[in-house]
């Protein structure tokens, strides 16, 4: 599997919210580096550790920039959000004790979880865009 590369594709239209998918892009892809620690179940739960961190403090500041700028459909948005958190545990329940590198089918989810996650930003910052004109 290859590691998922940045593309203008992905922009929200914000540097700002560019900047903090681009951080969690990076973070997804150390789950595909090969095992830096004494085992792989280390590196992998040092990882995630990271993950739900970061993703965290990123949809706390999603929620709160959607929030004060007024989006209109910030509920549905930020319902979505805690359904993806929850996709996301669920699989990372599975891979728990892995002791070799991630599976293909779980780098696959990890990565379509990230482009899900964008594409989901880019509609609700094209409509606030389209909202304040
Ligand atoms: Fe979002
Ligand atoms: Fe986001």
């Amino acid at each position: 599997m290859e590691k998922i590369v940045w593309t203008d594709d992905f922009s929200v239209g914000s540097i700002e919210f560019d900047n903090q998918h681009k951080k969690l892009l990076k973070i997804i892809n150390k789950l595909f580096d090969d095992n830096v620690y004494s085992t792989y179940s280390e590196h992998i739960s040092r990882v995630f550790t990271e993950l739900i961190d970061y993703i965290d403090r990123h949809l706390k500041h999603e929620e709160m920039f959607l929030h004060l700028n007024g989006y209109p459909d910030v509920e549905n948005h930020i319902n979505r959000h805690h359904e993806m958190i929850e996709e996301f545990a669920e699989q990372m329940k599975k891979v728990v004790g892995y002791k070799d590198n991630l599976p293909e089918e779980l780098q696959n989810f990890f990565s379509q979880w990230f482009e899900e996650h964008v594409r989901h930003d880019i509609t609700a910052f094209r409509e606030l865009i389209e909202e304040k004109r």
